[in-house]
């Protein structure tokens, strides 16, 4: 595809002033509230509370939300699109709990850099290092929050140490906050050297008041009072002579870390925060040897979502542009498929409401209704067939045989079942021996046992009954399944295919793996297909 002379400028301008962002946390810190921020500043939404509100229960509109709000995390992935001084900027939501790692790691594979939220009085969490290690496989730059300023926290220098100690990077504070908790008084820029003061309004869902002077202001005394002033001064002091500079190139590798320190939920630091993630954050850059500026329009499927709307009913893939412009209704190469489709209903989405797209630009992501022409880890191309590396998927560590309640229901189980395994919400396999029919699941979390059980019944009126089996290991044997059949395996493990014919092994322990492996020398037994 040959590209206009003036569509080559768009394209080039339209790459340049995206980013694409994930924010990363553990539950608690203040995602779901710094999201809302950045939207509140970036025009999105007008009033706090929008974003919550999702959360809250006023507006779901999926009864599976049920589970969300029962349990505080936040199971589903949106994506939001927002303009902010002429840029354009794709906010990915991640699920925030362990047990959904799978989806965050989908996400993460579509995302340019990460936003990682601290509480001030948490430091590094569990969730925040299994997050943090994601993006350290996938080498994306990551800009820190350290949020709750107004809480009584941790020493900054304390937090400061932390991350560094305990991610093995360097962190490079860009602000340093004046006082701690009630004595919360503001933060100084270290570049800037200007103190922007916190002043606590009656509610924090307005743009806080912000005032600026210097570090040597001789009235800096009297609006801090002695003691926060040295405080400031010595801090100010220590971390020149610590001087951390920032190199490019150990941020785009997520080696080093800016860090900022706020208030989200009293819009402190917001706004200074998101002209950072302009600053700090990088345009799209090339994929799989895929320039985005390239003019052919290229993609790929990282999420598949079905019934995220009730009124809807159907399926969404989430695809990421990679390069060129996509046009509504353009004809694509699918490279699984290896044929033409023609990429009809594109939608943007924000939160749960969508409206059709014409137009979109690498970094962006478009929403498909899916007539189960995607897959996760699909490419497409509007020029020669493109392949992206593959998205892996976590091994399987829980199992349960899963029955319809009621025999009647028997097609709709199925049908989910079908759905929710093309979304990735388990795999779903059978045992080669014997009769039984009923699907084994395979999950990487046990709570997502409680989300199918949940969302069968909900999207498709369908009870079931989960007899939990006692595997812990699964591998997938590259081999014939009757091969695989005649090995010499452990008495307790069970061989079951996948909804693709291919052999997967069941083991109750990785003694019984490691037993397997010596039987059978020559044979690998790997943890994915
Ligand atoms: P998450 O998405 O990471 O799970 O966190 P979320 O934003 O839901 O925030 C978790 C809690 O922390 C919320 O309180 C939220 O109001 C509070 N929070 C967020 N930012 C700040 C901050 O800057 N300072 C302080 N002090 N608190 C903050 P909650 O009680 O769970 O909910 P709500 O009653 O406020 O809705």
């Amino acid at each position: 595809m040959t590209a206009l002379p003036e569509q080559a400028t768009t394209l080039e301008a339209e790459v340049a002033r995206r980013r694409t962002f994930a924010i990363i946390s553990h539950p608690d810190a203040g995602k779901t509230t710094l999201t809302e921020k950045l939207l509140l500043y970036g025009g999105a939404i007008e009033v706090a509370g929008a974003v919550r509100s999702r959360r809250a229960g006023r507006h779901t509109t999926s009864d599976w939300m049920a589970i969300e709000q029962s349990r505080g995390i936040s199971i589903t992935s949106t994506v939001l699109q927002f303009e902010y001084e002429g840029f354009c900027l794709n906010l990915l939501d991640t699920p925030g709990h362990e047990d959904f790692s799978e989806d965050t790691y989908r996400t993460l594979a579509a995302t340019d850099s990460a936003v990682m939220v601290l509480d001030s009085a948490k430091g590094i969490e569990p969730q925040t290092r299994k997050l943090f290690e994601v993006c350290r496989m996938r080498q994306i730059p990551i800009i820190c929050f350290i949020n709750k300023l107004d809480h009584p926290g941790r020493d900054p220098f304390d937090l400061i140490a932390e991350i560094e100690r305990e991610l093995h990077v360097n962190a490079m504070p860009v602000n340093w906050p004046i006082g701690n908790g009630p004595n919360f008084q503001g933060v100084f820029d270290l570049r800037t050297r200007e103190v922007l003061r916190f002043e606590r309004t009656s509610h924090g869902a307005h743009i806080a008041p912000v005032t600026v002077s210097g570090l040597q202001d001789p009235q800096l005394e009297d609006m801090l009072g002695p003691t926060a002033t040295t405080d400031l001064r010595e801090a100010a002091e220590l971390l020149e002579g610590a001087g951390t500079n920032f190199d490019h190139d150990e941020f785009a590798h997520g080696r080093l870390i800016p860090v900022f320190f706020g208030s989200a939920i009293n819009n402190f630091g917001v706004e200074p925060f998101l002209r950072a993630i302009l600053e700090f954050a990088p345009a799209p850059v090339s994929r799989g040897g895929v320039d985005p500026c390239d003019p052919t329009f290229t993609g790929f499927v990282f999420k598949i979502q079905a019934n995220m709307d009730k009124r809807h009913r159907d399926r969404l893939a989430f695809m990421r542009v990679t390069s060129g412009v996509f046009e509504k209704d353009m004809l694509v190469h699918h490279t699984r498929l290896d044929r033409e489709v023609r990429m009809t209903r594109p939608h943007r989405l924000f939160a749960r409401e969508r409206e059709t797209i014409e137009r979109a630009y690498p970094g962006d992501v478009i929403g498909f209704v899916n007539p189960g022409l995607f897959r996760i880890g699909d490419a497409v191309s509007s020029g020669a067939p493109v392949q992206f590396e593959r998205i892996p998927r976590f091994a399987p560590e829980h199992f349960g045989m899963l029955r319809a309640k009621q025999v009647t229901r028997q097609k709709q189980f199925q049908k989910g079942l079908e759905q929710l395994e093309e979304e990735g919400v388990m795999q779903v396999l059978t045992l080669h021996e014997g009769l039984k029919s009923e699907p084994i699941l395979a999950v990487v979390g046990e709570l997502q046992f409680d989300v199918l059980r949940s969302r069968l019944e909900t999207e498709y009126d369908v009870e079931t009954t989960i007899n939990v089996l006692p595997y812990k290991i699964a591998r997938w044997v590259d081999r014939d399944v009757d091969e695989v059949a005649k090995m010499t395996l452990p008495s307790k493990s069970r061989l079951a295919v996948d909804t693709d014919g291919k052999p997967v092994v069941l083991f109750t322990s990785s003694w019984e793996l490691e037993y397997a492996e010596k039987e059978n020398p020559g044979v690998v037994f790997s943890s994915a297909s």
